[in-house]
């Protein structure tokens, strides 16, 4: 029983050292001005889901878009313009992010989010069904990263997308690669995001053409992004 109970304590301080420790991170490394925290509050007052990145998502998207010198980003689902205010303004004035949106109602906030960021100029959301969308592209690729943050089931196709459209050196990041563990785990599902996002992973994991890595740092480190670079000729069959 006393054993329980200590068990139970050290549960509770490191839930709370985890959460100390996420707020700290997102302090720190990822402050919010004005514009990103409306672009946050957007969706509660649009009816529109919660479920934008975290502060340190976008901090870390700015991270890898910079590092690969990115000039042309290619978001797949904008939502409110949360992510899409992290990844426009990693670009260069002369940059253009461009935002793939299925409504035409969440594409209207996102607009107004990233004109209220002051990144409009170099911002561009399309509105339509990413799969028509994505074969229109051709002429703008290559992508320098490409951020996938849409319908799950679509993941894998997203991901030969995501392959046509950038070049060696470019970076893919998807969002919700993790979900609990559930796309992690050997027993097959039945549920068809889950079998979706797990053939996502698998394939950012072995496919030659991609260098990848996962990283458990959204919801307490339940949930997280799949990051990869997409590799040179020379360079598939090294590391
Ligand atoms: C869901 C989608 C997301 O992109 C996310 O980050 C979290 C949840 C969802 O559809 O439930
Ligand atoms: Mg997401």
């Amino acid at each position: 029983m006393s054993e329980n109970i200590s068990e139970l304590d050290t549960l509770r301080q490191q839930a709370a050292a985890r959460a100390f420790i996420d707020d700290a991170l997102n302090n720190l490394f990822a402050p919010e001005d004005q514009a990103l925290r409306e672009a946050r509050e957007a969706p509660s007052r649009h009816n529109m889901p919660s479920i934008e990145i975290s502060p340190l998502q976008g901090r870390m998207l700015q991270v890898l878009a910079l590092a690969c010198g990115a000039r042309k980003i290619l978001e797949i689902g904008s939502l409110a313009g949360y992510s899409g205010i992290w990844l426009a303004r990693s670009l260069p004035p002369t940059g253009k992010l461009i935002s793939l949106e299925i409504s035409p109602e969440h594409a209207q906030v996102a607009r107004a989010s990233l004109e209220q960021a002051g990144v409009g100029d170099r911002a561009e959301v399309r509105v339509g069904p990413a799969d028509q969308l994505l074969p229109t592209l051709a002429p703008e690729a290559p992508f320098d990263l490409v951020f996938i943050d849409a319908d799950k089931d679509s993941y894998p196709i997203y991901l030969d997308w995501a392959l046509r459209l950038t070049r060696p050196g470019s970076i893919i990041v998807a969002d919700n690669c993790i979900r609990g563990g559930a796309p992690l785990r050997a027993e097959a599902s039945t549920d068809s995001s889950t079998v979706a996002v797990a053939a996502y992973d698998q394939r950012a994991a072995s496919d030659p053409r991609l260098l990848s890595v996962g990283v458990a740092m959204d919801e307490g480190g339940m949930d997280g992004f799949a990051i990869s670079v997409v590799r040179s000729a020379q360079e598939v069959g090294g590391a």
